[in-house]
């Protein structure tokens, strides 16, 4: 199964890139770090419908499971996975590009956190998850990684 690791964080470096470029490794999965690229929040009139994301969400549509990574920011995930994730509206919106949002029921994805608690709050992964799967696909798993708190 190809896999792609869809990540944000406020550090390209930091515990989140680096649980990430663990997991790339050993799921053998191309990385793409969201804050790399220009994604605006959503607007009901499509208004940034130029900017990065559409490209980099027909990019993921190339594989079949997608690993969604952010830190625990305050229970949620990181403002850029968040746009990233309300922008998957406007394939909603838009009867033109409804076949392609269809694709995402044919997909496997998964959950990666890092936080400095054990476990991730249910909040986190209720939102990812409930999201995720109204959307079609199937989660295949969740992994929480945890670090300490910065001194
Ligand atoms: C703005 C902010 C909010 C945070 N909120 C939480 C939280 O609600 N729960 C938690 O366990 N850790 C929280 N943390 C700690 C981070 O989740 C943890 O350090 C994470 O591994 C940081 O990943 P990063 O290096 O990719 O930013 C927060 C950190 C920051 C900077």
């Amino acid at each position: 199964m190809n896999t792609i690791i869809v990540y944000s964080s406020a550090n390209k470096e930091g515990n989140t890139g680096k649980a990430v470029r663990e997991l790339a490794q050993d799921l053998n999965a191309q990385t793409l770090f969201l804050d790399d690229y220009v994604i605006h929040d959503y607007s009901y009139e499509h208004t940034h419908k130029d900017d990065d994301f559409r490209t980099l969400f027909r990019e993921v549509l190339q594989y079949e499971h997608v690993v969604f990574a952010s830190p625990v920011y305050w229970y949620a995930v990181t403002p850029r996975m968040k746009a990233f994730i309300d922008r998957i509206t406007e394939f909603m919106d838009d009867e033109m590009l409804q076949p392609e949002l269809r694709i995402l029921r044919e997909k496997h994805f998964s959950i990666l956190s890092t936080s400095i608690h054990r476990d991730a709050p249910k909040a986190f992964t209720d939102m990812l998850q409930k999201t995720f799967e109204y959307l079609g696909m199937t989660l295949k798993g969740t992994h929480h990684q945890q670090y300490q708190a910065q001194p």
